[in-house]
């Protein structure tokens, strides 16, 4: 009787949802991508659980930061969406975390800029096919083999051999920056070292995070654990290795592959509702999304400039006195994208398309935030020079400077040559 039963009903239940199911309906060109499988990420998507502990503990400890003050985390935390929830992040010398993270004279140093880009979501970067990070793609798999590293990026011939990945590689440079991790020189000698420009060898960035990774016990045990062939006395610990770690955490941990369309996309017809199936059509069909938000990850991995407003300071790549004069920035804000990366006229303003896994937990969206809502992104697309121009600025979630120690050293000689 039982089996019966089971049997009308995948009869009948499956007709009645196909009735409901606008899949039936469809009648126009869509092709979806492949699903996900373990294979789509390094390590096959098993990790050593020593490494990834690691990199679980190096991830959210502040020891990285040259006043000890924050971490990997506190732009890209669990809580929120693995980013912040602003527009653009405050980082060293700020307090808090998230959308209560203010800047503060209390604080060693205090802040001296904005952060100039939204901190991304983590999801899914230790999928092999991430070959170029960042929005502007500036850490990138070198298939020309020019550098040791195997890597092209901001640190050219200075980054060291041995990083596993794209993402071990992005690793090595949050800790570079002043703003985000260093903090300012004069505050501690990791600052110093960034200020005189020395981030690889002996007495630079790299080397001084080393030589206070070996002095915790505690990560002697870790790292031992994670690389029992590499690490065998304390010397052996480097980071190149806490990069490897932290890259086996994050592929680990922020893995995003098990939502209703991974289900579909699996066999599991009724995974979507009707309204659901209705939107992956329009995405993958008439409305040609997936142009450019394509394959396994909704991304091409390309670059393209669609147009999205610049708020914040940007990366002074332009001059516009107006701004300056309303927002008291003593910077130039302009944000030239991948432009700034190959020094190509034709690459200015281009962004890299994002994935759109878990995109409903990661507003603000945009390379600077700009849009708080997934339909004013959407809708930003549908006309974007328009929208553009109509764009004020005032929906972008900016925590106050209070405090802010104005300085842009670009700036300021820039500001003394001119007339
Ligand atoms: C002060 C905030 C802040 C801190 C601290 C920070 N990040 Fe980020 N992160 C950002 C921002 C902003 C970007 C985007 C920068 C850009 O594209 O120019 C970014 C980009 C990234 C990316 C590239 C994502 C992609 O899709 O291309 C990864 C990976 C990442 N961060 C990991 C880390 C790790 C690991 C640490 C610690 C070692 C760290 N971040 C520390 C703000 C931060
Ligand atoms: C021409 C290529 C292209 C097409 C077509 C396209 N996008 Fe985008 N999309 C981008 C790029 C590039 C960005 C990031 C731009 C930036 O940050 O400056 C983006 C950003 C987004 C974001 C914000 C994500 C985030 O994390 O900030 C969403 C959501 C989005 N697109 C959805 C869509 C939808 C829905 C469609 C179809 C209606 C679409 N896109 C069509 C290239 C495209």
């Amino acid at each position: 009787m039982k089996v019966f039963l089971s049997l009308l009903c995948a009869a009948l239940c499956a007709n009645s949802a196909e009735a409901r199911n606008p899949e039936s309906e469809f009648h126009g060109q869509r092709t979806l991508p492949d699903s996900v499988t373990n294979r789509d990420y390094y390590d096959d998507g098993a990790p050593s659980p020593a490494k990834v502990e690691l990199g679980r503990l190096l991830f959210f400890d502040p020891i990285l930061s040259g006043n000890r003050n924050i971490s990997c985390a506190t732009c890209h935390h669990p809580s929120f969406g693995t980013s912040d929830e602003v527009s653009l992040s405050l980082g060293e010398g700020a307090k808090g975390l998230g959308p209560d993270r203010i800047s503060s004279r209390s604080h060693i140093g205090g802040v001296y800029e904005r952060i100039p880009r939204n901190s991304p979501a983590l999801f899914n970067l230790g999928a092999r096919e991430y070959t170029v990070l960042f929005h502007d793609g500036r850490v990138e798999v070198d298939k020309n083999a020019g550098y040791e590293s195997g890597f092209i990026s901001p640190a050219r011939w200075k980054l060291p051999r041995g990083l596993s990945n794209a993402l071990a590689a992005q690793a090595m440079f949050p800790v570079t920056s002043p703003a985000e991790m260093a903090g300012q020189q004069g505050e501690n000698p990791i600052a110093d070292a960034r200020a005189r420009n020395q981030v690889g060898g002996e007495g630079g960035v790299w080397d001084l995070l080393t030589l206070r990774l070996r002095s915790i016990p505690e990560y002697k045990e870790r790292f031992s654990a994670a690389f029992p062939s590499e690490v065998r006395i304390t010397d052996d610990i480097d980071m190149v290795l806490a990069a490897n770690a932290i890259a086996a955490f994050e592929a680990h941990s922020f893995r995003a592959d098990q939502s209703p369309f991974d289900r579909y996309l699996r066999g599991d017809e009724n995974a979507l509702s009707s309204k659901e199936v209705r939107g992956m059509n329009l995405f993958y069909g008439k409305a040609s999304c997936s142009a450019c938000h394509s394959g396994k990850f909704q991304t091409d991995h390309g670059f393209h400039a669609i147009a999205m407003p610049q708020v914040g300071p940007g990366k002074s790549d332009g001059w516009d006195s107006g701004y300056w004069s309303k927002s008291g920035y003593q910077a130039f804000p302009e944000d030239q994208g991948r432009g700034r990366v190959t020094g190509r006229i034709e690459d200015n303003y281009r962004f890299r398309t994002p994935s759109l896994r878990n995109v409903a937990l990661t507003a603000p969206y945009g390379h600077s935030g700009a849009y708080p809502s997934l339909e004013e992104v959407v809708r930003h697309h549908l006309q974007p020079v328009a929208t553009l121009h109509a764009y004020d600025g005032s929906a972008a979630s900016l925590p106050p400077l209070n405090f802010v120690l104005e300085h842009s050293a670009r700036g300021s000689s820039f500001l003394s040559s001119t007339p």
